[in-house]
């Protein structure tokens, strides 16, 4: 099959999407877009500005630019936050909805985030729905932040309930709320290691009719 090769990858926080979506895209030779890092941008550029992330960010998503997805502090709890704020604000997800449309429509694309199936691209061949438990997740989010350290189980609660609580804000919000499309497959990264999501990914690529390998080239 020729057709451009869509593939979303949606999820809540530290379930594994940007593991399994970075791995897909290079075995299928596609662009990979890690959408969070849009968010986490604008949230980021509301906080230099000194603005509270619940304010209008709409200005600072149009005004986003290359160099701020570049940045190595994108990460941290504060940035979480102010991401999760500004991602409840219709005027920034409008803003961003083009980039992440033409990223995908020029040679197709790997993309993970929360509405890539429901919103961005509706029609997508592939929707892939990525979940694991919360201390699974708690624990990958903890050694993302503090690599080659072994974590207490106090600041494992900690860190979960910050998760659950940016879960709980990002799937209630009105607009585009994270939530598996009707057509996704559910994928539980609890029971499996990165290779063995990769594999199930890979199949149920194949399962659509897609071969893996390179057949589209990255664009970016
Ligand atoms: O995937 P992440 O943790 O880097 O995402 C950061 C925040 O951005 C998260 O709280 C939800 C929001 N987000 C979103 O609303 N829609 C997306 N497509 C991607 C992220």
């Amino acid at each position: 099959m020729t057709a451009r090769l869509v593939v979303a990858v949606d999820g809540p926080a530290a379930a594994g999407k940007g593991t399994l979506a970075r791995a897909l895209a290079e075995a299928l030779g596609l662009p990979y877009l890690d959408t969070g890092l849009l968010y986490r941008g604008v949230g980021r550029r509301m906080l230099d500005a000194g603005l509270s992330p619940e304010a209008d960010a709409g200005g600072e998503a149009r005004a986003l630019l290359p160099i701020d997805l570049a940045r190595s502090d994108l990460r941290t709890p504060e940035v979480d936050r102010a991401a999760s704020l500004v991602a409840a604000q219709p005027a920034v997800r409008a803003a961003l909805l083009a980039f992440q449309r033409g990223f995908g429509a020029a040679h197709g694309a790997v993309l993970d985030g929360r509405d890539i199936g429901t919103v961005i691209f509706p029609d997508a061949p592939v929707k892939l729905f990525v979940t694991a438990s919360v201390p699974a997740r708690a624990e990958r989010r903890w050694r993302q932040l503090n690599p080659g350290r072994n974590p207490d189980l106090g600041t494992l609660r900690v860190v979960a309930a910050e998760l659950e609580a940016r879960d709980r804000a990002d799937a209630a919000r009105a607009v585009a709320p994270l939530r598996a499309a009707a057509d996704a497959v559910e994928i539980d990264s609890d029971r499996l290691d990165a290779r063995g999501v990769l594999e199930t990914a890979l199949d149920i690529v194949k399962a659509r009719g897609f071969a893996p390998g390179p057949h589209q080239r990255p664009s970016l």
